[in-house]
């Protein structure tokens, strides 16, 4: 049998780094433990991103050394109320950049740091720690849920903006920008955030949206893993804006078999992350992914990956119109009644 891995280049660029593939562990606590981050590699992926360091437990971590220094101080404890409890975060912002230089010294695939948060302010400075922590890149998720109606989409926009140019102005490693769909114009919030600096567009967040329990008339948290349905609000998206940026656009949501990362590249993306799959399915469905990959670009005579990204971008495809309003009453007019 011919050992297709050697006649097909599945390697790619990300954020100016080679990846010997286009997968990736995306953020999630799995990438927490360092013994997974090891099998993360020993199965195949191309980079690991990191679970997240949260804004609020940089924020709050400061905020407790200012109480520690104010009550060290003299000053009485009234004059600390207003201060939250303390919280036992799993992982605080020193350990986390410690797990960064441990991964970095555990395996040679690019470790991505990844910083969440909503709003600049001093918790910035963790980029440039996360960078001297030894990281290759850092993705900045915004994970922002504007419940405030007074404030309009061009504030929303501009605070993604200032802090994609505060997180920028820390570091000189790459930086991107995970960012979930609703906006009115997604297109154009990419070219922002490209002008701003973002080297990486990670299309797109899950946004959590909670439940009822009814039983106990309370309003929680609800997690559920993807399927690969999620994946097509990502491919339509990626398709549209590819060409469009400089920054290069990474797949997050719905990638589960073999032909979504195929279909991820087609549509132009440099890498197609995953949590779910690994969650359901373990880490070593990295290796089977990359052995799919294999037999179905051998079938299919590709000879790389860089061959197929964004060939099937809206630009690139002979019907673009699929991508737009016009195909909107065909699909509905298509569905058969039964
Ligand atoms: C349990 C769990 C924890 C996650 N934690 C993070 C996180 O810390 N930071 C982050 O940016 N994304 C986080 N994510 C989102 C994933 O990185 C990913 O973008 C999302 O799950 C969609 O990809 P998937 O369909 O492959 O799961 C988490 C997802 C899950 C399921």
């Amino acid at each position: 049998m011919i050992d297709l891995s050697r006649t097909i280049d599945l390697s790619t660029t990300y954020l100016g780094l080679k990846l010997k593939n286009p997968l990736v562990a995306s953020s999630s606590p799995m990438c927490a433990d360092l013994g997974n981050v090891r099998r993360i590699e020993d199965a195949g992926a191309g980079a690991v991103v990191l679970h997240s360091l949260f804004e609020e437990q940089i924020e709050l971590e400061s905020e407790e050394l200012d109480r520690f220094l104010t009550e060290s101080a003299g000053l009485s404890p009234e004059a600390t109320t207003h201060l939250p409890e303390p919280m036992h975060p799993v992982m605080g912002p020193e350990q986390y950049l410690k797990h960064i230089s441990q991964c970095k010294q555990a395996v040679k695939i690019p470790i991505i740091a990844s910083l969440n948060g909503t709003t600049p302010g001093g918790w910035v400075h963790y980029a440039k720690l996360m960078q001297q922590a030894g990281a290759d890149a850092l993705e900045l998720n915004i994970y922002y849920i504007p419940v405030d109606p007074k404030v309009t989409a061009e504030q929303v926009e501009q605070q993604y903006v200032d802090l994609v140019r505060a997180i920028k102005g820390e570091v000189t490693i790459p930086v991107a920008v995970k960012l979930g769909p609703y906006f009115s114009s997604i297109g154009n919030m990419a070219k922002k955030l490209d002008a701003a600096g973002a080297d990486g567009l990670v299309l797109f967040n899950r946004f959590y949206q909670p439940d009822y329990d009814l039983e106990n008339m309370e309003v929680v948290p609800n997690l559920i893993l993807s399927n690969s349905y999620e994946l097509l609000l990502r491919l339509h998206w990626i398709a549209v804006i590819y060409g469009s940026v400089k920054a290069d656009l990474a797949l997050t949501g719905g990638v589960h078999h073999a032909t979504d990362v195929i279909k991820s590249m087609m549509a132009g993306a440099k890498v197609a992350m995953m949590t779910s799959a690994l969650l359901k399915r373990g880490i070593s469905f990295l290796d089977t992914l990359a052995t799919e990959m294999l037999v179905w670009m051998g079938e299919h005579e590709y000879d790389s990956i860089k061959q197929m990204q964004g060939s099937m971008s809206r630009n690139a495809v002979p019907q673009p119109k699929a991508f737009e309003r016009a195909n909107y009453m065909k699909v509905l007019g298509s569905y058969a009644m039964r």
